[in-house]
């Protein structure tokens, strides 16, 4: 597919106070000389966000706080979409619960479905409604993960939710086909961020993949408007091996980073 111009343009990205989204705004302003509209309930990280793209690229980058379990703060995301006549989204927001999952409590697995499933949910219906009015192509990309490939222990619910990402994101591709809004998922395995540090993974830091290296890829995937995009080698090759390997070793094999509580 012909790739999005996105130069001057405006472009979401949500989860954009931390990590992944925070360097995919980066990447989008100094590559690309798109403007981001950055998401997130931290203002000080948004601000600081704002400030290193306005000195290093001097680029235009407009804040939102928002909590994307809140219909309030999904309003608010769509209402500046609107406005700006935003061209992509890069749906980065997320997060994780970490641990044996009968010790895990329901305040913590209804924070994290209610950010990955429900609020991810309203939110890009409401972002396809406002692109589909509107009168030029547009491009979505939502960040899943190798977790909702495969499945996860004991980090088992967040594996699931984002599982639910990836097959809501592939029905989505075929359904909005020919509308002019491409949609697509982008399933990374492990980064090197706080969420993956939160994680307590056996290995610390090895065989994370660099968050700026990541970004890089889930621009590229945006702007190319890919309906699937795992980036680098390992990852690609550990997808590969999971959709031919049995199912019970993919499993088996996937505890293995974890420490065993
Ligand atoms: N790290 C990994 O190993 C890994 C691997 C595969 C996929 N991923 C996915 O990559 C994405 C980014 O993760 P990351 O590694 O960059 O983690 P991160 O640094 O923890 O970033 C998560 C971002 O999501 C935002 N967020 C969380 N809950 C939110 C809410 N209710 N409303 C609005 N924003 C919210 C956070 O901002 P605020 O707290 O300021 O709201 C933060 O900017 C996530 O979807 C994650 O599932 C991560």
């Amino acid at each position: 597919m012909k790739p999005l111009a996105i130069k001057n343009s405006w472009v979401l990205v949500t989860g954009a106070s931390t990590g992944l989204g925070r360097a995919s705004a980066l990447r989008l302003a100094a590559s690309y000389q798109a403007k981001p509209l950055i998401v997130g309930r931290r203002l000080d990280n948004l601000r600081e966000l704002q400030t290193e793209i306005d000195e290093r690229f001097n680029v235009p980058c407009e804040i939102i706080v928002a909590d994307q379990r809140e219909i309030e703060g999904r309003e608010k995301i769509a209402a500046k979409v609107a406005e700006l006549q935003v061209t992509a989204a890069l749906l980065v927001a997320g997060m994780t619960s970490v641990g044996s999952f009968d010790a895990g409590r329901a305040d913590t697995y209804a924070e994290v479905i209610e950010t990955n499933i429900l609020g991810f949910t309203d939110l890009l219906a409401r972002l396809i409604a406002i692109f589909r009015e509107q009168p030029f192509e547009s491009s979505v990309i939502a960040v899943s993960s190798l977790a909702g490939e495969t499945s996860v222990p004991f980090q088992a619910v967040y594996g699931a939710s984002k599982a639910y990402v990836s097959t809501l994101m592939r029905a989505l591709s075929v359904e909005l086909a020919g509308t002019g809004v491409s949609v697509g998922s982008f399933a990374p395995g492990g980064i090197d961020t706080d969420m993956a540090a939160l994680s307590d993974l056996k290995w610390g830091r090895l065989g994370l993949m660099d968050v700026d290296r990541c970004a890089a890829r889930a621009v590229r995937a945006l702007v190319y408007r890919q309906s699937f995009a795992i980036p680098g080698m390992g990852n690609q090759l550990t997808y590969l091996a999971s959709r031919v390997l049995p199912r019970s070793l993919v499993n088996r094999i996937a505890a293995l980073p974890y420490r065993r509580p």
